[in-house]
Order: C-alpha cells, then sequence, then structure tokens
C-alpha cells in the first residue's frame, strides 16, 4: 500500500522502436545510473504487438489488439479513428488518473495518426490529458505540428528552438516545476525512430560502431514464414551499409533521450518529490539490424522485434535490481490505474494486463503468469513497391534493394511461454496465410530462434499451445488474467 499523504507522481518515459536486444540501452549511461541503478529491471519485457500503433493503443488501455481494435498504423486499422476516439480513447490509464485527481501531461509521439484532418485534426485533445503537447503524426525531430491543448503549433529545424527531444523535456521540466498536485505525465520521444536526426553536438558519436553480428544475423532462415524466407541472402552490401547506419544513427538520437532523462530527474529532485515520484522507461517494440537477413524494422515475431526495455523506480521500488517474470506492454496501463487508486491493486476490469505493483519489492514473489499473447496483422501494398518488381504485391517497407519487412500474410498470433521453475520457454505462433504455416521454438534450447522445431516436436506440444491460443486469442479482460495451467503440466 502507498503512502497515503501525497500520491505519488508517475513519470512514464515512452521511446519510439527502442530495442534491449541489440544494445539499444547501451548508449545512455545517465538512464543507467538515474534509472536502472535506482531501481527494477524487468528482464523479460514484451510488446504483445511489434508495431507502433497497435502496440501504444495497448500501453494505453492495458488491453491486447483484439480487444482495442487497433490493428495497423492506418486509420482505417483504427490508429487514431473516430471509433478508438468513442471507445477505447476514454478508457486509458490518463482517465484512471484523471478520476483519481491526478493532474496530467502528454508530451510527444502519441499514436501515428493523430491530428489527420479526418479524425479531428490537431484540434482534438485526448481525453484525460490536461496539458497536452501531442504530435501530428509519426515521429519527426524537425519540421513537425504540434498540437498544445488543441491549438496547432509548427516547428522548423533550428536545433536550438524545435529539435523535439529537448523540446519535450523543456515542456517536462517547465510543468515539474509549477505542479503542485500530484501529477502523470507520460513523454513520449521520438527517438529512435527514423528519420534519426541527431542533436548537432551528437552528430559524429560512434563513427566505427556497425549492427550487432548477432547469431541470427545475416542468417538465411529457410524454416521461417513466407515473407523471411524471400529474404536476399547474404544481404547485399547496400542492406548491410544501410542497417550499419541505422544502428549509429539510432544511437545519436538517443543521447538526448538520455539528457532528457536527467533533465526531468533534477527537476523533480529540486522540486523535493523525486522520492515521491515513480518513473517508468520503455519503448513500443523492438527493433532488428540484419537479423535473418532483414535490413532495418520491426513487425516480425522475434525476440528482437518482441522484447523491449522496462525499467521502474519510484518509492518502495527495490534498488539496483533485476526481475526475470514475465511483463507485458498491457500491464503498464494496470499498474498506473493502481498505483493513482493508492496501490490497493484495483484496475478497470476491462484490462486484460495485471498491476505490475507486486513485483515493486524485490522480497516479494507473488504467483505470477507463465504466458502471453502476441498479435499481429500485417501491413500491405495493393500495388507494388516503388522500383522493385511489378509482380511483388501485398507487401510493404522494401527498402533498401526491395528487400521487404512486411506483407498482408505477415498475419499470426502467438503464444509465448515462459515459466521458469519448469523450464517451460516456448514461442508458438499460427499464421493467416495460404499456407497456415506454424513456428515453434524451444528457447531453453536455442535462444536466437534460429531452428523451427515444429515437425520434430512431440504433436501433443502443438495441440496444447494450439488449445492455450484459442483462448488467449479471444480472451477479454479476467479471462485474460487466468494463468495457464496447460504450460506447467
Ligand atoms: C474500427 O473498428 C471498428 C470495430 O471493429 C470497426 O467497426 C470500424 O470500421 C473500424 N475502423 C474505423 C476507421 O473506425
Ligand atoms: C525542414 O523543412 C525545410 C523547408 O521545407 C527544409 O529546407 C529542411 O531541409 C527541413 N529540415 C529537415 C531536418 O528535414
Ligand atoms: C530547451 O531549453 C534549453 C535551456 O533553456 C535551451 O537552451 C534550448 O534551446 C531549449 N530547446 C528547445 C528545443 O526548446
Ligand atoms: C574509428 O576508426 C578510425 C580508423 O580506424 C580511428 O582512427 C578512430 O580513432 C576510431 N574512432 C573511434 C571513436 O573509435
Ligand atoms: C521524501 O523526502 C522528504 C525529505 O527528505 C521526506 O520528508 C519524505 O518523507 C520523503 N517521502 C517519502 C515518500 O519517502
Ligand atoms: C548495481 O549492481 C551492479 C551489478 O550487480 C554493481 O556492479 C553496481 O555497483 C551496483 N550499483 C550501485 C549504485 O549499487
Ligand atoms: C489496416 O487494417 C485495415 C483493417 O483491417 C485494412 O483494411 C488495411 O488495409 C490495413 N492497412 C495496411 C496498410 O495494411
Amino acid at each position: 500500500l502507498l503512502n497515503p499523504s501525497k500520491p505519488p507522481n508517475i513519470v512514464f518515459i515512452l521511446t519510439d522502436d527502442l530495442d534491449v536486444q541489440l544494445g539499444g540501452l547501451e548508449p545512455m549511461s545517465k538512464m543507467k545510473k538515474l534509472l536502472q541503478e535506482e531501481g527494477i529491471t524487468f528482464t523479460n519485457m514484451f510488446t504483445s504487438t511489434p508495431l507502433c500503433c497497435p502496440s501504444r493503443a495497448s500501453i494505453l488501455t492495458g488491453r491486447y489488439s483484439h480487444n482495442h481494435e487497433t490493428l495497423n498504423n492506418s486509420i482505417s486499422g483504427n490508429c487514431s479513428s473516430l471509433h478508438w476516439q468513442k471507445i477505447h480513447e476514454k478508457q486509458t490509464f490518463a482517465v484512471a488518473a484523471k478520476q483519481a485527481n491526478y493532474r496530467t501531461f502528454f508530451g510527444g509521439k502519441y499514436l501515428n495518426q493523430y491530428g489527420g484532418k479526418s479524425v479531428g485534426g490537431p484540434q482534438h485533445v485526448p481525453a484525460g490529458w490536461d496539458e497536452w503537447w501531442g504530435l501530428v503524426g509519426n515521429s519527426q525531430y524537425y519540421n513537425y505540428t504540434i498540437s498544445h491543448n488543441g491549438v496547432p503549433v509548427q516547428h522548423g529545424d533550428d536545433y536550438a528552438a524545435d529539435y523535439l527531444t529537448d523540446l519535450l523535456a523543456n515542456k517536462s521540466v517547465e510543468f515539474i516545476k509549477s505542479t503542485t498536485d500530484s501529477f502523470l505525465m507520460m513523454i513520449s520521444t521520438p527517438a529512435p525512430h527514423s528519420p534519426w536526426n541527431a542533436a548537432p553536438q551528437y552528430s559524429g558519436e560512434f563513427p566505427n560502431n556497425t549492427a550487432p553480428h548477432t547469431p541470427s544475423y545475416n542468417v538465411k532462415a529457410d524454416n521461417k514464414h513466407w515473407l523471411i524466407r524471400q529474404a536476399e541472402h547474404p544481404m547485399s552490401q547496400e542492406s548491410i551499409d544501410y542497417s550499419d547506419n541505422a544502428f549509429r544513427s539510432r544511437w545519436r538520437t538517443l543521447l538526448s533521450v538520455d539528457d532528457l532523462v536527467e533533465k526531468v530527474i533534477n527537476a523533480l529532485s529540486s522540486t523535493n518529490q523525486l522520492n515521491n515520484t515513480f518513473v517508468i522507461f520503455s519503448s513500443d517494440n523492438g527493433y532488428h539490424m540484419g537479423q535473418f537477413s532483414l535490413p532495418i524494422d520491426k513487425r516480425q515475431l522475434y525476440e528482437f522485434d518482441l522484447r523491449v526495455p522496462l525499467i521502474i523506480r519510484g518509492p518502495g521500488v527495490s534498488k539496483n535490481i533485476t526481475r526475470m517474470e514475465p511483463v507485458v506492454n498491457i500491464d503498464l496501463a494496470p499498474t498506473i490505474a493502481d498505483i493513482v487508486s493508492g496501490g490497493k491493486g484495483e484496475f478497470p476490469d476491462s484490462m486484460d494486463g495485471v498491476s505490475l505493483l507486486p513485483l515493486f519489492n524485490i522480497k516479494n514473489e507473488p504467483k505470477w503468469r507463465s504466458d502471453f499473447l502476441v498479435e499481429y496483422q500485417g501491413e500491405g501494398k495493393y500495388q507494388p513497391p516503388p522500383g522493385c518488381s511489378p509482380s511483388w504485391m501485398g507487401v510493404s517497407q522494401c527498402f533498401p534493394s526491395c528487400v521487404c519487412e512486411d506483407a498482408f500474410n505477415n498475419t499470426y498470433s502467438c503464444v509465448r511461454t515462459m515459466d521458469a521453475k519448469n523450464k517451460v520457454d516456448l514461442m508458438y505462433c499460427e499464421f493467416t496465410d495460404a499456407e497456415t504455416f506454424v513456428e515453434l521454438y524451444n528457447h531453453t534450447k536455442d535462444p536466437h530462434q534460429l531452428t523451427n522445431i515444429k515437425e520434430t516436436v512431440n504433436p501433443v506440444v502443438l495441440v496444447k499451445m494450439n488449445q492455450r491460443l484459442i483462448m488467449l486469442g479471444l480472451c477479454s479482460g479476467k479471462t485474460c488474467r487466468v494463468t495457464n495451467e496447460l504450460a506447467t503440466n
């Protein structure tokens, strides 16, 4: 139970496309010192959908994609659609905080289609937010429009006046210094998403770094689903250079996020609020750079795209420790809702995730989930990508050299089991494609998911996983939170 005399503040820093598996946290030394050493690092944190808009919708509502209905990054896929605004946007953790009399602040990238003309424009301010600095559209560092409480403000490309990561840091500090009520902040950085504009003082950093050659780097994936089998192998020099450049550029943009973390912590400290504030650091999805010969992107069911950082510090949170329980992006909203309502384990029943509060003290060992759902509906296009073969249809994200990272048939749902006690650590996925393809990985033996064991595993395992997938694929609220008995017996 939390100290009721002054309800604790919450600062939630959400990065865009930040991986953990390819060293994404490495350049942020201030973040490590101020957040990791002062709190908990969750080493098994996952997104339930590895794409920005659906993942952000899950983060905001605490629901799986099949329940919040945001399927992709388009309005037609319910990304910031009027339907979303009418139903799901009214049930986010911001609304829960408002109901608990918190003062709320949002700054940065919201949902990819936010601010579009047909969905209310920048005049639309989502429910629950008092101070709103919402970026119109997808991540940008310069030349963007931001909605300040419904009024569009245009920014150019002067570093001192416009650089978005710095602007968010400045607006956050102003808010912290001027707010006396308990507050909830969500600071949602463009970094390290493309177009990767670094602050000028960081643009020459990491000149010799290249994308890490993990065991799946530039590996031919011939036992995997259709889209992956099409990737050019070995990668062209152009693709290799592209992913190496992406790696360096991403790290450069993260140095400004590191500065933002420091500025926010300093502001909390100088207003004597640091010991009464939870700071949460995470990302919407992971990223790959050359894994299975795919140059750059997310959207895949593999660990590099699904694993994201989660670091939390705050009152009563154990310091400088790691926890291994599987936690998911749908847990963030119930956790925040639980904190703002006093830490009694209460959050809206509609949420599919669980509150992480019982994990904040390392001495607690609560009964925990042993599996969760991952689901994704692939994005495609009805014309061939520009400059690529006219026979290439139904694909998207084809760069460089016509290697495509997504397709309509990259549509799958998976059960990820993680049960350390029983040494079960599996990923089971079914595709909605012409092949009804299945992939199964045993991470205990094959942490890099090199070998699809679908053909060799005991068929009983496939039956059990399929049953569990059907259950989770239809779950809602409480039924998503029922612990799986299948995985453990
Ligand atoms: C959003 O989801 C709802 C429910 O699935 C659907 O009826 C609607 O057409 C979708 N699209 C838009 C643009 O709202
Ligand atoms: C911003 O827009 C101006 C005017 O269109 C353009 O000249 C400039 O290159 C853009 N800057 C960036 C960083 O994209
Ligand atoms: C942020 O604030 C600092 C310090 O006042 C200032 O130098 C910088 O130009 C500001 N940056 C932006 C983008 O507002
Ligand atoms: C990068 O490599 C060049 C050439 O090998 C070397 O001169 C330089 O010191 C290296 N820079 C860093 C930051 O390691
Ligand atoms: C935070 O620190 C102040 C001053 O050091 C102290 O009075 C207060 O009780 C602390 N609050 C918490 C929640 O630990
Ligand atoms: C945090 O833990 C690491 C690894 O256990 C240790 O090396 C480091 O000194 C610790 N830092 C602090 C501030 O206690
Ligand atoms: C997004 O999802 C909607 C609804 O399923 C679909 O009609 C649309 O084609 C999808 N967009 C892309 C780019 O795949």
